[in-house]
């Protein structure tokens, strides 16, 4: 069975995979060239539930509060929720700018910034839990914290993001990936 860490740094792989598709979107939104809507929404909705519901959740609701059991831990996890607070800031902001976006309009320059902001954000956040956070949570929780955890994810995921749309969003990842990095 995965262990709780693994099944976050897999999701992280995803959350960095968009960061990479997210760069040339920028890029695009900069250089007044048109993106996609469609496009633009399934990022949104990827950062939405992918990344901040579904991932960001199962370590607020779950891996963090065992975590601050130990309070050495509270200093680090304090500030991985500050990190999770400002996302949501950046994605409510590219989230209203949608709304009436067009190649080269002052929307397009917000989306850009906003998206900008949180791929140096989420980076340091991805680094800080894969280098810093999980080693410790593989070492301080015991293997039936860590596997009881693991069931509470996967029936977590299945509640808040519902049946088959993590594979959905794979397959987005894909598509994306084809269409801006290949
Ligand atoms: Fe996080
Ligand atoms: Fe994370």
């Amino acid at each position: 069975m995965k262990t709780p860490t693994l099944d976050l740094i897999e999701e992280h792989s995803g959350i960095m995979l968009m960061l990479s598709v997210m760069k040339k979107v920028t890029e695009k939104l900069r250089a007044g060239e048109e993106v996609s809507e469609e496009h633009l929404n399934k990022i949104l909705e990827f950062l939405t539930n992918f990344a901040d519901k579904c991932h960001h959740g199962k370590e607020e609701d779950m891996l963090f509060p065992e975590m601050v059991k130990n309070p050495a831990n509270q200093g680090l996890v304090t500030e991985l929720l500050d990190e999770h607070a400002t996302a949501r800031v950046y994605i409510k902001n590219i989230s209203a700018a949608l709304v009436n976006y067009a190649p080269g309009n002052s929307e397009a320059t917000t989306i850009a910034e906003n998206m900008e902001k949180y791929i140096v954000l989420l980076t340091e956040h991805v680094r800080k839990e894969n280098g810093d956070l999980f080693p410790i949570a593989n070492k301080e929780l015991s293997e039936e914290t860590q596997k009881q955890m693991e069931e509470r994810f996967e029936k977590f995921e299945q509640e808040v993001i519902g049946v088959g749309k993590h594979e959905e969003y794979h397959g987005w990842l894909d598509e994306l990936k084809q269409f801006y990095l290949d």
